[in-house]
């Protein structure tokens, strides 16, 4: 975890000013999630990185916390923040564990870009479950790489993720999940699945909304 946060630390400048490679993509999700907040939502986002959506979204909601393990993606977030508060919106350096006494305490928790990232998804989408109220939404967005449909781009992924990992150059995991394997273990945490899609479709990265059971 700790290399994870320093990895992600001096990405993080670079990654705040890169643009969103699918606009179209990211715009469909985002509209998406907004159609489901609910003005009363206590929400919850995990590896939030600069807080761009959370900064989008949190004016929709009672409360948002975006989290991420970086500091420096968090103080970016901030600094975006003072440039355009939103009412409800904090900040703040987090992940999992820091949210493990709130049971039942949000009504909507986020992860995007996160689960093919985190140590134990399995663990991770299960402690979710436990920190979301009777009928809370879980809604994520994951690169399922291995679902790649066209070959020869899925295994060149396949030999990047391989040899970043061997040679650390990122810090591991990279998990290439397939979309029913990722949608399985959801559901196995006691999730109903109330949408799904690839957005985009190339490299695809897996839109899920799940409710608590
Ligand atoms: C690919 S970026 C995605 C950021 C943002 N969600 C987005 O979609 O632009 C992954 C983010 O997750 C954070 N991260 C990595 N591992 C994490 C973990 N185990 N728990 C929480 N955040 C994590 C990183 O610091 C980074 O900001």
């Amino acid at each position: 975890m700790a290399n994870a946060a320093k990895f992600w630390n001096k990405m993080a400048r670079k990654y705040s000013r890169d643009a969103i490679k699918d606009m179209a993509s990211y715009e469909y999700t985002l509209e998406r999630t907004r159609s489901y907040l609910n003005a009363t939502d206590r929400v919850l986002e995990l590896g939030a990185g600069t807080s761009s959506t959370a900064l989008l979204l949190a004016g929709e909601v009672a409360s948002y916390t975006a989290t991420d393990i970086s500091s420096e993606m968090v103080a970016i977030g901030r600094e975006k923040l003072a440039e355009t508060p939103v009412s409800g919106l904090e900040i703040k350096v987090g992940d999992l564990k820091t949210f493990a006494d709130k049971t039942g305490g949000f009504d909507v928790v986020m992860g995007l870009n996160l689960f093919h990232l985190v140590e134990n998804p399995t663990s991770a989408f299960s402690q979710i479950h436990g920190m979301l109220a009777q009928d809370g939404l879980f809604i994520s967005k994951t690169a399922c790489l291995a679902d790649e449909p066209k070959f020869l781009k899925r295994m060149m992924f396949r030999v990047m993720v391989a040899v970043v990992g061997t040679l650390r150059l990122v810090p591991r995991p990279i998990h290439c999940f397939r979309v029913r394997e990722l949608e399985a273990m959801i559901e196995n945490a006691g999730f109903e699945i109330i949408e799904s899609g690839n957005h985009p479709v190339s490299p695809p990265s897996r839109y899920v909304v799940a409710r608590k059971d």
